[in-house]
């Protein structure tokens, strides 16, 4: 059977009993080298790439043809279900909706939530990550004062292209950045003093 485990934000604190008991009585793990980390690994570890989706392509494919009867695991950070590696996985076209399970993690999103302490039922939430479709909706949100939580692409680039369009530089946004590590950092400001910090990639957005 094939496992695709939420990991939760990064922090061991946040997996949950699930995810270590699947993973650690699993034959293979899949994952990149800071979701495999948090995991004492009994099985073979195998360290995905940023080339993440040929690479499981081509396991899953071997797997599949093999009639393994191994247990594997695939960690996916956050929660699998939302911009994780359900879809990556359902994309296959070998893939059938009984050849795997999943098992649910926290994810950056609700971590967010709690960190900012909103109710995220009242937002509209929203990935950029390779959907340029979704630049243009976050603009029609901010310009209708809707309250949007989103996963950036590229957050300087995202900000431009809202003031390009018309957005306040003096629009205040939070910024919750490596969420559940040592060096999480939480600002909130306006998007012209957000334009000159620099950001690592673990990064969700709140416009209230
Ligand atoms: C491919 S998406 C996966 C989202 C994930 N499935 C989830 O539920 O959080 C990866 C993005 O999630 C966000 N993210 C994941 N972990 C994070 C963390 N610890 N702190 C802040 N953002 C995080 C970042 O925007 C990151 O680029």
């Amino acid at each position: 059977m094939i496992y695709i485990v939420g990991i939760g934000p990064g922090s061991r604190d946040y997996v949950t009993e699930k995810a270590f008991d699947t993973v650690e009585t699993s034959d293979f793990v899949l994952g990149s080298k800071r979701s495999l980390e948090i995991f004492e690994i009994n099985g073979e570890r195998v360290e995905l790439t940023v080339n993440l989706k040929n690479e499981l392509y081509e396991f899953l494919k071997n797997y599949k043809n093999s009639d393994s009867k191994k247990k594997v695991s695939i960690l996916s950070t956050g929660d699998p279900c939302f911009s994780g590696l359900l879809k990556t996985i359902f994309s296959f076209d070998f893939i059938e909706q009984d050849d795997f399970e999943v098992v649910p993690g926290i994810s950056s999103i609700q971590m967010a939530a709690a960190k900012a302490k909103i109710s995220w039922e009242d937002y509209t939430i929203l990935t950029l990550h390779g959907k340029e479709e979704n630049l243009k909706k976050l603009l029609d949100f901010v310009k209708n004062d809707e309250k949007v939580i989103f996963l950036p692409n590229n957050l300087k680039n995202d900000l431009n292209y809202l003031v390009e369009n018309r957005i306040s530089t003096e629009k205040e946004i939070t910024v919750l950045e490596n969420l559940s590590y040592d060096n999480e950092r939480i600002i909130t400001d306006k998007i012209s003093n957000l334009l000159g910090n620099n950001y690592s990639y673990l990064l969700v957005c709140i416009i209230n």
